[in-house]
């Protein structure tokens, strides 16, 4: 595998974000070097994918945190809640964006830190912290799923939910990755992803990159491809996963899902478990973005965006749709995978592993080549 480009880093001056909008066309970075150009990053898609959103915005917040002066306690902390929500509004369906902010200001409230001083190196560290966690959990995701595609697999993914979406590695890009690494020979069909082009510009360039063999197609080719035969498998990313198993993705995730089930293929979504949010009990509640009528009436290309649709028309843009749990073969996460159904278990099972962290406190290296246990069988 090529080494991977770096989505996100933390450079003590700033947070450096490889700015997505520009790919593949140009390598370029935004320094961020206050909280709000973070969540303008995050708002304007330079960085986008639900798990690296969550680590942006835990930076971002690290960001913030160290640019308080007040040196009292409570009120650094009211400050601190003040910038964390602010970053909140950047973008409402990927559920990493709430969990990173309420995880760090929970550290923030519980810390023991003798001064402001030691809580604000505290918040950089944990920034850090979720990045490298990020990708360590992605590669045990990897592991799980690559189980289940089969050698010789024609695989047909939406959106980008590569090394780009998350802090590195990817989620249902990750499981490609470690079907190719454990000698699964694969092959990918990508899907442009309209409006935005996440399939074209970024998953491509990111299969390319790695010479895993690829195919380019516009997302209504999906169905022509799975009635001739040519798709084994779907796999796919999510922003927010309800309790049920109801799925919020890229939008098109949906049809995708509908295709698959009537050429009754498995389809797969993979996620790390914090993009579960067991408290929302279905996918009705998910929120549901709507973006600028401006990216379906245009396309971006390396000299700008050319307009592609008559001044004026009316325009509807929701980024993401829900999948109902019944269209979902099982759901990858860092713990097992499990039909939509059971994700409960993985919660318990979450939970039991956090009791056994505090008591062990492994590195995180070490976790990372730790074998994945299963509560189930495997689901095929
Ligand atoms: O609007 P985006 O590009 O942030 O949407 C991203 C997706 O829908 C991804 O599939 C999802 O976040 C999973 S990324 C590992």
């Amino acid at each position: 595998m090529a080494a991977m480009v770096p989505t996100i880093e933390w450079t003590e001056k700033a947070v450096r974000i490889l700015d997505q909008t520009q790919l593949p066309h140009t390598v370029v970075y935004r320094e961020c070097t206050d909280y709000r150009m973070v969540a303008r990053a995050i708002r304007e898609l330079a960085i986008r994918g639900a798990p690296a959103i969550g680590v942006a915005a835990a930076m971002g917040a690290a960001l913030g945190a160290r640019a308080i002066q007040s040196r009292d306690r409570a009120d650094f902390l009211k400050q601190f809640h003040i910038i964390c929500d602010e970053i909140r509004t950047a973008r409402p369906t990927a559920v990493n964006l709430f969990w990173a902010l309420d995880r760090v200001e929970r550290a923030a409230k519980s810390s023991t830190a003798s001064s402001t001083g030691a809580l604000k190196e505290e918040l950089v560290a944990l920034g850090k912290l979720m990045l490298d966690e990020d990708i360590v959990l992605n590669k045990q995701l990897g592991r799980v799923g690559a189980a289940l595609i089969p050698d010789h697999a024609s695989i047909l993914t939406h959106c980008n939910t590569g090394s780009l979406a998350t802090g590195g590695y990817g989620t249902a890009l990750g499981v490609i990755r470690a079907a190719v690494e454990s000698g699964k020979r694969v092959h990918v069909y990508v899907d442009e992803t309209r409006p935005v082009l996440q399939g074209a510009r970024l998953t491509a360039w990111e299969l390319l990159q790695d010479q895993i063999p690829c195919t380019l197609i516009t997302d209504s080719m999906a169905g022509s491809l799975m009635r001739r035969g040519k798709i084994d498998i779907c796999i796919v990313g999510a922003d927010r996963i309800a309790a049920n198993g109801d799925t919020a993705n890229k939008i098109g995730t949906y049809s995708v899902a509908v295709l698959a089930k009537a050429h009754r293929l498995p389809f797969y979504v993979a996620a790390p478990m914090s993009t579960i949010d067991f408290n929302l009990a279905s996918g009705e509640s998910i929120p549901i973005e709507e973006r600028d009528p401006e990216e379906v009436t245009s396309m971006p290309t390396a000299s700008g965006r050319v307009v592609t649709a008559p001044k004026g028309v009316p325009v509807y843009n929701p980024a993401f749709d829900v999948t109902p749990a019944a269209l979902i073969r099982a759901i990858i996460t860092e713990r097992g995978a499990v039909p939509p159904g059971q994700l409960r278990k993985l919660k318990a099972m979450a939970r039991a592993v956090v009791r056994e962290r505090r008591s062990s406190s492994p590195d995180l290296k070490a976790r990372a080549e730790r074998p994945v246990r299963s509560t189930r069988r495997p689901i095929t």
